[in-house]
């Protein structure tokens, strides 16, 4: 990292990425990127347990609906080394540096720590807590990542979530901190995935690959689809997928994938009523779909009836088999994208086990479905499964928050 004596070095006549540097960016940047690391120091009062516990700073909708954080961050990092106990610390001083300057919630910042199995197996040479990603269907290749660690930041002001990634990565400053919060000790940047969720945000964004000219994703809608996702009984509970005992006690699992999305089709050959079938089942209308409140169950009931008689099935309703007493296996804390000038989909899910990630993506394949009706097939009229690519997948465990900074490390001292 550039620390301000280089940088003032530079300004008197040195380039930095082949432009000369002049007075003005020197005293810019000499502002911009402080260069004492943040001192280690206490975490606010109050704070959950849990890092996944974001659902009751949301504000609801009119239905009781949490309405998620417009805006996102996935950032990625792997080891530098092996990880040493101030590597840990480190780290732990930085997310308390957040902690305390913005009020845990979408009005301030939400995050998470999740720790990937190369870190437990390369980094601590200890069997991994967590799974390796793998390919989850017929019809996907995709890359599986393989970073040591995914911090996720979610909150309702873009320019936040965007100078949070920019102080971490970038050792930009942030107002109220003077220290600086660069994530360069022990830890080596590598990806970061930006995204946003929420009305009117996809189609101010709709100008990408993957989205067919003309405007068609409605101004209203939260996704690119063009449909409402998160209803409160299509999600788990934050109590379901947290981890009861063990180290991880308190803390959860999460897939990240990243799926491409290919429009054309969806609103260029379907009507509004053929998305429907496809989104929620053939048997529910474009009515009750404007009437749903809190469930998008789409009856699974009827999926046999839907195989046979309207030869296409829904993406909810074939979802909705993996519930486990009637509740669904997953919180979705998934949001738009349109990285690499792409429409996209982030998919972040929570879920106690990743064997429950599995079972859920199993049953959205809805493999036996082409074995009973030949005009289904594994994405022709089989729910959302054509209208994209997996790209990537992985899997993290998120620990609790008090042992969010390299968990399992032997000798962290992080009181
Ligand atoms: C482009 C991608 C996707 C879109 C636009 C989408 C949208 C939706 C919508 C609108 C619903 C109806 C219920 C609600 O309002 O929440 C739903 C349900 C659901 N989706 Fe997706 N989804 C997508 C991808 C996925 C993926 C990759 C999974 C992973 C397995 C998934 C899992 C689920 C589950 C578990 C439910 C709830 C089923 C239940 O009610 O039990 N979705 N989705």
């Amino acid at each position: 990292m550039l620390t301000r004596r280089k940088l003032f070095a530079s300004a008197a006549g040195v380039a930095i990425g082949g432009a000369a540097v002049g007075v003005g960016l020197e005293k810019e940047l000499g502002s911009a990127r402080p260069s004492d690391p943040v001192p280690f120091g206490p975490q606010p009062a109050g704070l959950p347990v849990r890092q996944h516990a974001w659902t009751a700073t949301l504000a609801d909708d009119e239905d009781g609906n949490p309405i998620a954080p417009r805006f996102d961050r996935l950032l990625f990092f792997d080891l530098e080394g092996r990880p040493t106990p101030g590597d840990a610390r480190t780290l732990e001083a930085v997310l308390r540096a957040l902690e305390r300057a913005y009020p845990w919630g979408p009005n301030g910042l939400l995050f998470t720590a999740g720790w990937g199995p190369g870190y437990f197996e390369r980094g601590l040479k200890l069997a991994s807590p967590i799974e390796r990603p793998q390919a989850l269907s017929s019809f996907e290749l995709p890359i599986l990542d393989d970073y040591d660690l995914c911090l996720h930041f979610a909150c309702d002001d873009e320019d936040r979530v965007a100078s949070v990634a920019a102080a971490l990565v970038e050792g930009e400053s942030l107002p109220g901190i003077k220290d600086s919060l660069a994530l360069t000790e022990g830890l080596r940047w590598r990806e970061t995935r930006t995204g946003f969720v929420g009305t009117g945000l996809p189609a101010s964004h709709q100008n990408v690959g993957g989205i067919p000219p003309g405007d068609p994703v409605p101004a209203s809608a939260p996704l690119f689809m063009g449909f409402k996702s998160g209803l409160r009984k299509n999600q788990a509970t934050e109590d379901d997928v947290t981890i009861a005992d063990g180290p991880f006690a308190g803390g959860t699992t999460v897939q990240v994938s990243y799926l491409r999305l290919r429009l054309d089709s969806w609103y260029g050959m379907l009507d509004e009523q053929e998305r429907v079938a496809r989104m929620y089942a053939p048997e529910v209308s474009l009515a009750e779909v404007n009437r749903f409140t809190t469930d998008a169950e789409s009856d699974p009931q009827l999926l046999d009836q839907a195989i046979s008689r309207y030869g296409v099935i829904g993406h909810s309703q074939t979802s909705a088999r993996a519930r486990r007493n009637g509740k669904p296996l997953l919180i979705r804390r998934d949001f738009n994208t349109v990285d690499g000038g792409e429409a996209g989909l982030h998919f972040v899910s929570l879920q106690r086990t990743i064997h429950d990630f599995v079972t859920t993506r199993t049953a959205m394949n809805a493999s036996r479905a082409t074995i009973q009706n030949p005009s289904i097939t594994a994405t022709i009229n089989n729910g959302i499964n054509e209208f994209f690519l997996v790209v990537r997948r992985a899997n993290y465990i998120v620990p609790s928050r008090a042992e969010r900074s390299y968990p399992l490390l032997g000798g962290r001292r992080l009181t």
